[in-house]
């Protein structure tokens, strides 16, 4: 089992822009009050604002972009108190935030086939960073793919910004209302069939029965793949329990049943874990 992160700490940040994105989401941009190291893509933080409006046991979000040393954004879909708080934060509002946690995307491995990165709707946000990071440690752009469905074009979360990247853009809409015209396994097997799966690896984020059937897809063509979950969280460092994930006998993970999401994950190798 994996320990909590040297480099966490907690601290408080002011909102510096609130964007709102899509349908029903925003990028929240935190100013840190000093530089911290670069972040790994797929790792988290814990936020809350620092006031009564957010609820006492903050929130996780993966980190979106760190678009400067002292300055992070994130892409937060709106569900409930604690997101609806961030999401009526102004420019100035106090957050705290506890972090960086947990355990990234894998390393980019350059020339080792095709990667398919799966996106079912605020499940895109691991992936900016991820993308970025793996163009930066040597992965070839036509060796990435970004395969990104929502139910429709506004929640397609900042998708002009994924398609600046630079790497080929999958969109995929349950309406058509933009790209392929059904879900993300439909885009897959449609690329599958024109393209094959030759050495294909998987990375997935989004809702759980999403990723499931991206999984079912995976390991009918025999794909090494890696997912992003996103289980409830109290502490997301390690002591509550409240994170708790399957673990599959024999795997990487050791003979205990259970992993904990927030310092074991949020990203699993996919034959570690049973989905929820
Ligand atoms: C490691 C990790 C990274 C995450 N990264 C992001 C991110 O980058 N952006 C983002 O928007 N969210 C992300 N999430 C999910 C986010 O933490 C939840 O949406 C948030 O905690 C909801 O808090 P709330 O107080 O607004 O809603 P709550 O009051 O806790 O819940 C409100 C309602 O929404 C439902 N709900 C809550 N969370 C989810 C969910 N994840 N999926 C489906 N239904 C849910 C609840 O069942 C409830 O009905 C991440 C979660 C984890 C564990
Ligand atoms: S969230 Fe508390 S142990 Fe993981």
């Amino acid at each position: 089992m994996a320990a909590v992160a040297p480099d966490v700490r907690s601290q408080i940040a002011e909102v510096h822009i609130n964007r709102p994105v899509g349908a029903d989401a925003l990028v929240l941009e935190l100013r840190l009050p000093e530089a911290i190291d670069p972040l790994e893509a797929g790792r988290f933080f814990m936020l809350r604002r620092d006031d009564d409006l957010s609820p006492a046991i903050p929130r996780p979000f993966s980190v979106y972009r760190q678009v400067a040393p002292d300055r992070v954004e994130f892409l937060i879909k709106v569900f409930g108190r604690g997101t609806q708080a961030l999401a009526a934060s102004q420019p100035g509002t106090r957050v705290r935030l506890i972090g960086p946690l947990g355990q990234g995307w894998p390393a980019w491995q350059p020339d080792s086939g095709p990667k398919w990165l799966v996106a079912g709707g605020i499940g895109s946000a691991p992936f900016f960073m991820g993308i970025q990071q793996a163009l930066a440690q040597g992965v070839a752009a036509k060796d990435l793919t970004l395969i990104y469905g929502g139910r429709s074009k506004r929640f397609l979360y900042d998708l002009d910004q994924f398609a600046g990247l630079g790497v080929r853009v999958i969109a995929a809409t349950d309406d058509g209302s933009a790209g392929f015209h059904g879900n993300v396994v439909q885009a897959c097997q449609d690329l599958a069939t024109r393209e094959g799966t030759q050495a294909v690896q998987v990375f997935t984020c989004g809702p759980d029965p999403m990723m499931k059937a991206v999984l079912r897809f995976a390991q009918e063509h025999a794909l090494e793949a890696w997912v992003s979950l996103e289980t409830y969280m109290g502490c997301g460092v390690g002591i509550c329990n409240g994170c708790a994930v399957g673990t599959v006998e024999g795997g990487t993970l050791g003979d205990w049943p259970v992993a904990k999401c927030c310092i074991d994950g949020p990203v699993f190798r996919a034959a570690d874990v049973e989905l929820p």
